[in-house]
């Protein structure tokens, strides 16, 4: 299946219990309060999701909690909402106006403290300027900004007003942003000088400029002053943030939207080299981002929650903007790198805000294990009550870690598995509740039936691999893939009619625990982000050089998974280390730094299949195994792959 380091549910680990004292504070105290709501929330949906959304400010009640047509769904249809109202006003107006919606830290220590009333008036004024340069209920604006608090701002304003933002991570590179604008249609950008990134600048308006060479559809880029880095305006179209909002109102009045008004877009890879637009709607997707963060974080007031992803990513929408904040918690959110100035960077952080529920990825688990364990212990972290997990399967080893050097032993920890398509948490402990073991995400949230079924259909018994699938809409599942219905229903509708297939495989143990192995499909899963190969190949392809290119993912300790990429070259170009730097580098340039190859190799030919198709499989066992042991009849010239083996056994 996956070449992922597989963690095995016979792994000898322990189970670690709730403590008595987390569990009589939470939600959720024991698995009997965990099974009795799940049944209902499966039995009933109307019943449990319905009571959820109620705990929302809704300006009409809905007609119907669910309505659907597989794959095409509406929550709550016939209400109304205004998903920024649900997320701001209702704190700024209430008890809490004045309570940290943001401490926000800059990396080279700058700070900021943005109380929910603050946080009123900026989006408020943001949302005029918004208004005031002509973007409309539906108009696309894409956001391309650093970790500051004006990416949040931005959004909100966007739901605010009805527009719908795609923001684009700050890593992706020029050519990224274009095939975003011309998916999207969008006719805005919000964009910075630049942000902090290990101790240097680094730039984001001339990706931007690049960018708008190509695609003409953007009228107006407002620029967030962040570094005081030069940056080059074209009179009319660019203006600067600052400047804007000093002119409007901090006043705004909100409309209310449809509940399936879409909220986002948010690009991921997929099996083509042609990134998908995740759509996600208002009420469904605001009731099940506010949901898991209530149960999963058991998030109360007195809290100080921090999530490490960045907005760009599908956990920076769910769980830095949305869920937190429709919560009314305080989080912390933090602009640079892990390791600035060192590795104790974060733990200083937790000390200094006394953080109580701090939400990573294992990637950056792994690279504080081998950093050392003296960072974590210069700092006092007992104000930590609960640790989670995110975007790939943890290691035993990693978890471990996390439990006793971050955790102290004492707090649960949630490995949530979800994705950009489902929109929140989807498999994942309950922290008063559930047992957990090292590698496994557990069970299935309240709502969410999640079944693991062979080739066939069939259910796979315990501890069989199979497929992961969802069998009943949930609120924030994806809406469609933006401007592609078929896709969208090819992708995760076709392997079994009426159910939503994950792209993971997956097995479940006796106790029912589900343990995810990894993609099934052409994504990798790098340092917890999701790339395409066919991505990585076709920018490598355009390059003048290449003939072919195939890429594939081999295991890596630090990063989950390495890019491993095979390139054969055009007749007159010569193998070199240069060439090879150079068409890295490219990669990096077309797509952004974290698709850079970490290897690759030149290959007088790549493996094929008779009709021709590239047998990426069989490159996976090279560099995994060094040989090929599997079936190879279909493979048109065997010579290949020993040409191949010699190259990288040198
Ligand atoms: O393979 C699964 C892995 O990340 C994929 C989703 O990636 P993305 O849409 O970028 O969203 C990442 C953040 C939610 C999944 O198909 N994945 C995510 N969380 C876990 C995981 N694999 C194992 N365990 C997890 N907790």
């Amino acid at each position: 299946m996956s070449s992922k380091k597989s963690v095995k549910p016979t792994a000898k680990e322990p189970i670690h219990l709730p403590s008595k004292e987390f569990s009589a504070k939470a939600r959720i105290p024991s698995m009997a309060a965990y099974k009795k709501l799940y049944k209902e929330s499966i039995e009933k949906p109307d019943k449990f999701w319905a009571r959820e959304a109620k705990e929302l400010d809704w300006r009409k009640k809905w007609d119907k909690v669910l309505d659907w047509k597989a794959p095409f769904v509406k929550w709550f249809a016939g209400g109304k909402l205004n998903v920024c109202e649900n997320c701001v006003d209702r704190h700024a107006k209430g008890a809490r106006a004045n309570k940290a919606a943001i401490i926000w830290e800059g990396e080279p220590g700058d700070k900021r403290v943005i109380t929910y009333a603050q946080l009123h008036r900026d989006v408020c004024r943001f949302a005029n300027v918004l208004e005031q340069r002509g973007v409309k209920a539906g108009d696309r604006v894409l956001i391309y900004l650093p970790m500051i608090p004006e990416a949040v701002v931005s959004m909100l304003a966007c739901a605010r007003i009805g527009a719908v933002h795609t923001v684009v991570f700050g890593g992706f590179a020029s050519e990224a942003i274009v095939d975003r604008l011309e998916d999207s249609g969008a006719s805005m950008i919000i964009t910075a000088d630049g942000g902090w990134r290990r101790g240097k600048i680094v730039a984001l308006k001339p990706a931007v400029d690049e960018a708008l060479k190509k695609y003409k559809g953007v009228k107006s880029v407002i620029v967030v002053n962040r570094c005081n880095n030069p940056v080059a305006m074209q009179a009319k179209r660019d203006t600067w943030w600052h400047e804007e909002t000093a002119q409007v109102s901090a006043k705004h009045t909100a409309k209310a939207f449809d509940s399936e008004h879409p909220l986002f877009v948010l690009y991921t890879s997929g099996s083509t080299g042609k990134p998908k637009g995740i759509l996600h709607s208002s009420g469904g997707y605001l009731t099940g981002t506010y949901s898991t963060t209530k149960y999963v974080f058991d998030m109360r007031d007195e809290d100080v929650y921090w999530c490490t992803a960045d907005v760009g990513w599908i956990t920076g929408h769910s769980y830095i903007v949305y869920g937190p904040l429709a919560n009314g918690a305080t989080q912390v959110m933090y602009e640079g790198a892990p390791n600035f100035p060192d590795f104790g960077r974060f733990w200083k952080i937790i000390e200094e805000y006394g953080v109580t529920i701090f939400y990573t990825a294992p990637t950056a688990i792994r690279a504080f294990i081998k950093a050392g364990d003296q960072f974590p212990a210069a700092h006092d972290l007992s104000s930590l009550r609960l640790l989670g997990s995110v975007g790939e399967p943890i290691n035993p080893e990693a978890w471990n870690w996390y439990h006793q050097k971050i955790g102290g032993g004492r707090c649960p920890i949630v490995d949530t598995w979800w994705q950009t398509e489902t929109g929140a948490i989807m498999i994942t402990p309950l922290p008063g509740a559930t047992p957990c073991k090292p590698g496994t995400a557990t069970m299935p949230f309240f709502g969410i039936d999640a079944a693991i079924l062979d080739d066939s259909g069939k259910e796979c018994k315990a501890d069989q691999d199979g497929r992961l699938v969802i069998r009943k809409p949930w609120p924030s599942m994806i809406r469609t893939i933006y401007g592609d219905k078929d896709r969208y229903k090819k992708t995760y509708w076709s392997d079994y009619p009426g159910l939503y297939t994950a792209g993971d495989g997956a097995r479940r143990d006796k106790q029912g625990n589900f343990w995810i192995i990894g993609r099934l499909d052409d994504v990798l899963n790098v340092s917890g982000h999701r790339l395409g190969t066919a991505e990585i190949e076709s920018a490598l392809v355009a390059h003048p050089a290449v003939a072919e290119a195939a890429v594939i993912g081999r295991p890596d300790d630090m990063k989950g998974q390495a890019v491993a990429a095979f390139v054969t070259l055009k007749g007159k170009y010569q193998e070199s280390p240069e060439l090879r730097e150079e068409l890295r580098s490219h990669v990096g340039k077309v797509i952004g730094a974290i698709a850079k190859p970490d290897d690759l190799h030149f290959a007088p030919g790549l493996p094929k299949t008779r009709s021709g198709k590239i047998m990426r499989r069989l490159l996976k066992e090279l560099v995994t195994t060094g040989k090929v042991s599997g079936n190879i009849t279909t493979l048109e010239d065997f010579t290949v792959i020993e040409a191949i083996q010699k190259k990288i056994s040198r």
